[in-house]
């Protein structure tokens, strides 16, 4: 290991991501190279700027362009240049971020990230605490993890302590719009998946608020937790966040919220309507990585009771540094989340809200709804696409529905329609589940995504569908009406 290697593997490094970034408008945007060889490891090193080499031979073909305008699958955000310089500068920096006795730096600047996240979202500085975690699911732990404490002692245990046995089933109320990371959770934390009852009234996921009321209203003095969702990955739609949070407050319930994405229609005046009453939860998930095109990974969670986080996270060690355990000097997010060592990953953040500012992040969010707004006016207008939701933020389910096709061959379709789009590499969109029907749920959530994006996607989608319809495999003419 050598110094003067250093340099050259740098700029190996930058030269190689410009020439990434600046391919991304044009690229194919799945991967498609085949897996090289497996070798085994060298018996001696080749050095920084070959091992740079290798990785970026094996980068050709095999990255996919996730950070890309066209990439439509999952929630995905891109980099700007601000984050992803500023995640650069976090690796080269390394801070241990786990105390402000291992990097003063790295817990100021996520103080000061935090804080300006919860300003963003129009929510109190002072009453959340935030942490930085590696996405929404571990910001979902954070949240979780404080409930689940608040919990035990509403039933007289410390569970950090005592653990969960011997206690009754723990309840968790949620809808069908409940994310899988949720669930996740809900097993990572000892709660377990099958605690999980989701109250839905129609085949969207919709919270049945009445039963929710009844449920609680059921259960007396036994605690319960309630999770909502804001931004449901296939729709965007969002549980009715005031109506839940009345009925949370009314029967003393835990509300948290998975807002992985949906917490950015806060800087949206025309759809910050669909996350009110977010402010009156008791802790909210949410990701960097997506809305913000910060780079992986990244998320945070926001908590209002601190000191549930310090009983659930604390960890105690000779050699750590001596803390309340409440993050009090000195600071140890540590003891607020579940990683010990953990990387500066406010920095990318801290950077982002810096160089957009609120109304940068702002034209963001609204430029997306109003790609989502064409998308959806395309999709109308297309004989051979149907909507599967009217919806309002960045997602928009639809499907491939030709005449003559009859119904219940929909879904085989455009399950074979999916797969053809992801094969073909021009956009990159998959297929799920929603409304009993396949259908695709492209999301919009990169700053480089345009309006041409958007119509190729359209174009693609109702060419390969003809094409497929022409080949007759799938649905063979005989089966057709008309
Ligand atoms: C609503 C929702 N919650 C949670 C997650 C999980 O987020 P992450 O992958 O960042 O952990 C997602 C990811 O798409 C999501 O859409």
């Amino acid at each position: 290991m050598q110094r003067e290697e250093i340099e050259p593997a740098l700029r190996a490094a930058l030269e190689a991501s410009l020439a990434f970034q600046e391919g991304l408008d044009t690229a194919r945007v799945g991967a498609c190279a085949g897996p090289p060889p497996l070798v085994p490891l060298p018996d001696s090193g080749v050095g920084a700027a070959s091992a740079l080499a290798e990785l970026v031979r094996r980068a050709e073909g095999r990255a996919a362009a996730s950070a890309g305008p066209r990439y439509f699958h999952y929630v995905v955000g891109g980099v700007t240049g601000a984050s992803l310089a500023a995640d650069w500068f976090a690796s080269a920096l390394d801070q241990v971020a786990s105390s402000s006795t291992g990097s003063p730096l790295a817990v100021d600047v996520e103080e000061a990230a935090t804080r300006w996240l919860a300003e963003l979202f129009d929510l109190d500085p002072e009453a959340w605490t935030g942490v930085c975690t590696t996405g929404a699911t571990t910001a979902s732990l954070v949240g979780l993890g404080a409930a689940r404490q608040w919990w035990g002692e509403r039933l007289g245990v410390d569970v950090a302590e005592e653990g969960i046995a011997g206690l009754p089933r723990p309840v968790v109320l949620t809808s069908g719009f409940v994310h899988a990371s949720v669930i996740k959770c809900l097993a990572m934390l000892g709660i377990g998946r099958a605690c999980c009852e989701r109250l839905s009234v129609d085949n969207r996921g919709t919270l049945d608020v009445e039963a929710l009321e009844r449920r609680l209203a059921s259960m007396g003095d036994e605690p319960a937790i309630v999770v909502a969702t804001a931004g449901e990955v296939n729709s965007g739609r969002f549980d009715p966040l005031g109506a839940v949070a009345d009925r949370c407050e009314q029967y003393g319930a835990w509300l948290h919220v998975d807002a992985a994405f949906g917490l950015f229609a806060r800087v949206a005046p025309g759809v910050a309507d669909l996350a009110d009453g977010i402010e009156r939860a008791d802790s909210i998930a949410a990701d960097a990585h997506k809305w913000l095109n910060v780079p992986y990974d990244s998320g945070f969670a926001l908590v209002r009771q601190r000191s549930l986080l310090a009983k659930t996270f604390r960890m105690v060690a000779a050699y750590l540094p001596p803390s309340a355990g409440d993050g009090a000097p000195p600071r140890v997010p540590a003891n607020l989340g579940p990683e010990c060592s953990r990387r500066a990953r406010a920095l990318p953040i801290f950077a982002a809200l810096l160089s957009e500012g609120r109304a940068g992040i702002r034209a963001m969010v609204e430029g997306h709804v109003l790609l989502a707004d064409q998308l959806r006016g395309l999709v109308a207008a297309a004989p051979d696409l149907e909507l599967v939701d009217e919806t309002r933020l960045n997602v928009v389910p639809f499907r491939f529905a030709p005449r003559g096709v009859r119904r219940r061959d929909l879904d085989p379709l455009n399950r074979a329609l999916g797969q053809r789009v992801l094969e073909d590499g021009r956009v990159f969109v998959g297929t799920t589940r929603y409304r009993s029907v396949v259908c695709m749920r492209p999301a919009i959530a990169n700053w480089r995504t345009r309006p041409e994006d958007v119509e190729r996607l359209v174009s693609v989608v109702r060419e390969l569908g003809a094409k497929l319809l022409e080949g007759d495999e799938v649905v063979p003419r005989s089966s057709r009406r008309g």
